[in-house]
């Protein structure tokens, strides 16, 4: 093989040691937030059928987990609702002694440092699932845009650091950042779900939520999975209307969307690691088929090296306890 000619890439990859050098991207604690079910009653703690490992929990258990989600170093937690309730209007949502109002009132009392994210939407909260108002067999946009600015609002004064608003109706960043301002909230940030698809990978969320629409689905407000371009004008407009963290939702079919947003804009971007991508992964795990912890950080190593800033996701405590054993 004289004079042949070529690169010698496996130099840079000989060791550890070598390898740890030239490495790109790096997954760390402050990266992840942890999201968690809070249901109304007493003594629950329900495993979620298709996302083991995952719980909705009641108050009364809810300090032992953040406990444990301080302890291991995780910043922030986003928090979701199951009311005792629903209602055509989903008033649990905006009502100030919603289960999300309580519970955020219970952590920032016991653990003010923890940063509480508010997930804004209604779905939780109506009884046809759906994340807004139903008007003749519609979902209506703008009747549905006071009824987020005041569940904003009343987050906002239980305590939360930052509102998520998920619902996808047309204006709900121009609206909550209005209802904020006015109700004397002008420093809490939006973290809009600006990038979000109507995916099948919802689909383990919405029974540990209980919010799957009774009718119909919800292709008229998420965006089609096929589509490029209309992210960009998604995620323009939030940032017009006052975003200040753009989420991309679901992460792993979409890190192209995430490098596509990450170059674009220079707000933080947040990758939601969804429902569906975890059961996908504990499935085949809990069956010896893949090495869980290879895998997942691998997986979310890649919406890192895809341009993701923070990752949402329900690995966030096996990762923590997975990066401390490399060190
Ligand atoms: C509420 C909401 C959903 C998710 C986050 N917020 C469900 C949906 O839009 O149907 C999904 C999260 C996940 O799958 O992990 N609108």
């Amino acid at each position: 093989m004289k004079d042949l000619n070529f690169k010698r890439h496996r130099r840079l990859r000989s060791s550890d040691a070598m390898r740890s050098m030239i490495r790109e991207t790096f997954l760390r604690k402050e990266d992840l937030i942890y999201p968690l079910f809070v249901i109304e009653g007493e003594n629950i703690k329900n495993e979620v059928n298709s996302m083991p490992g995952v719980y909705q929990i009641s108050l009364d258990l809810l300090n032992d987990e953040i406990q444990s989600v301080v302890e291991l170093g995780i910043p922030s937690v986003i928090l979701f609702g199951i009311p005792a309730e629903k209602d055509a209007v989903g008033k649990g949502a905006y009502c100030d002694h919603g289960i999300v109002q309580k519970a955020t009132r219970q952590i920032k009392e016991s653990y003010p440092d923890l940063i509480v994210i508010a997930d804004t939407c209604l779905c939780e909260f109506t009884d046809h699932g759906h994340c807004g108002v139903i008007e003749n067999g519609q979902i209506v946009n703008d009747p549905t845009l006071k009824l987020l600015a005041d569940t904003a609002v009343s987050q906002a004064k239980a305590g939360a650091d930052i509102i998520a608003p998920s619902n996808m109706m047309d204006g709900f960043v121009a609206a909550i950042r209005k209802g904020l301002d006015e109700a004397g909230f002008e420093h809490i940030p939006i973290m809009s779900y600006a990038v979000k698809y109507a995916s099948a990978f919802y689909g383990p969320f919405r029974d540990a939520a209980g919010s799957a629409p009774q009718f119909g689905d919800r292709k008229t407000y998420q965006m089609d999975p096929a589509n490029r371009l209309e992210a960009f004008r998604e995620a323009q407009s939030d940032i017009e209307e006052g975003a200040d963290f753009l989420i991309v939702k679901p992460a792993l079919s979409y890190l192209d969307i995430i490098r596509d947003v990450r170059d674009r804009f220079n707000a933080p971007i947040v990758a939601y690691n969804v429902s569906g991508e975890y059961a996908m992964i504990k499935a085949a795990a809990l069956n010896d088929w893949v090495d869980e912890k290879r895998i997942v950080l691998e997986s979310l190593t890649s919406m890192k090296r895809a341009g993701a800033d923070l990752i949402i996701t329900y690995f966030a405590k096996d990762v923590v306890k997975w990066l401390n054993e490399g060190k």
